[in-house]
């Protein structure tokens, strides 16, 4: 069996990449990188086609992620039949989503840090702060990366 999750945030080139690439760091060294397919979106527009944030693929490469490759794109209906596990960084994005969710939709959508293991449940938004809310964001989605790790594997099984 295998499985995918697309992690949704407002822009795409913030907290959602950076879940992207923690998540799929961690599939690799776990050793389910062909098993388990990733991608990301943002519920806006206004980045479409753009690399993340240089703050964040700074804060991201000083950890060892490389989130370089990575470009915005918008979410879309599409998703909702692709995507199992569909992940909003907080209340605002999950609510955008719930209303484009199709009734027939039998995934999980949710709050990326309702995973568990994390202190607050939404990613906070770093995108109009300093430095500190981009390591903030790397905090929470590597804590919840281990978490939904942990339970993709047990679906996998
Ligand atoms: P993200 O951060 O949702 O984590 O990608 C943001 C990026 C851009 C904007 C807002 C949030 N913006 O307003 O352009």
């Amino acid at each position: 069996m295998s499985s995918s999750v697309l992690f949704v945030c407002l822009g795409n080139i913030c907290r959602s990449p950076t879940a992207h690439g923690v998540f799929e760091h961690k599939l690799r060294e776990a050793g389910l990188a062909g098993r388990v397919r990733v991608d990301s979106a943002g519920t806006g527009d206004w980045h479409v086609g753009n690399p993340p944030d240089p703050r964040t693929v700074a804060a991201a490469a000083r950890r060892g992620y490389d989130l370089s490759p990575l470009r915005a794109r918008q979410v879309s209906g599409r998703d909702f039949e692709q995507f199992d596990y569909i992940l909003a960084m907080d209340n605002s994005n999950l609510q955008a989503l719930q209303r484009m969710k199709p009734a027939r939709y039998s995934g999980v959508l949710d709050l990326f840090l309702r995973q568990g293991g994390a202190p607050v449940l939404e990613v906070p938004d770093p995108y109009y702060g300093g430095e500190s809310g981009f390591d903030r964001v790397l905090d929470l989605v590597e804590q919840a990366s281990e978490q939904l790790l942990a339970h993709v594997r047990e679906r996998l099984r």
